[in-house]
């Protein structure tokens, strides 16, 4: 029962949708006019709603490309360790200002990883945009330009963020239970 697992909802669905328009507005003033040629990066899975949701409020011409990596084993923890599973090339990453869009930000590990990976290819600029934030548990020192909220070190699920592989289709962000978690590791 999906009671059982959440201890409380953190993120409203209306509150995702006020976050995204603020970022959305940032990202117009920043991107918008000018000579940028904006690309947003989405991190699947977690940041594909997020994505989708923001280049929606997005009012200019952009273009999408997607990346996956693997930071977690299958537990909580960051391990560190980034793997690349799945990369996207072009031939003009010279001329492109790259936008990452994360789901959340923990360690810092993996978008530390996918601004240097972007800047060896040759890209023109590199940004990164996350709708959460935990700076409690950085590792590394790893600032996002756009954030949508900070919030406390607490496992969180749904609006793309998964719990075991499940729940990213909840419409709102909410704080596990920590006894299911226990019962499932
Ligand atoms: P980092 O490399 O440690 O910053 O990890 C970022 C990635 O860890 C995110 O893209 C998520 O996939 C995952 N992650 C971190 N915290 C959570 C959480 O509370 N719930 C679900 N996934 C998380
Ligand atoms: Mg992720």
């Amino acid at each position: 029962m999906l009671n059982n697992i959440i201890e409380k909802v953190l993120v409203t669905e209306e509150e995702i949708a006020e976050i995204i328009d603020r970022l959305a507005a940032e990202i117009n003033a920043d991107y918008g006019s000018g000579d940028k040629n904006l690309v947003v990066v989405s991190v699947l899975k977690g940041a594909m709603p997020f994505t989708t949701d923001l280049m929606k409020k997005l009012d200019f011409v952009s273009e999408l490309e997607c990346v996956r990596v693997s930071s977690y084993g299958s537990g909580t923890e960051s391990s560190g360790k980034i793997r690349m599973l799945l990369d996207f090339d072009r031939e003009d990453f010279s001329e492109c200002d790259f936008l990452v869009v994360e789901d959340i930000v923990d360690s810092g590990n993996t978008l530390t990883y996918l601004v240097d990976h972007l800047k060896k290819k040759g890209a023109r600029s590199v940004k990164t945009c996350t709708l959460l934030d935990k700076p409690s548990r950085r590792k590394v020192d790893f600032d996002p330009e756009y954030v949508g909220k900070e919030i406390p070190d607490e496992f969180v699920f749904g609006y793309g963020l998964d719990l075991f592989e499940k729940y990213r289709d909840l419409p709102f962000v909410a704080v596990v239970n920590p006894e299911y978690i226990k019962d499932h590791v």
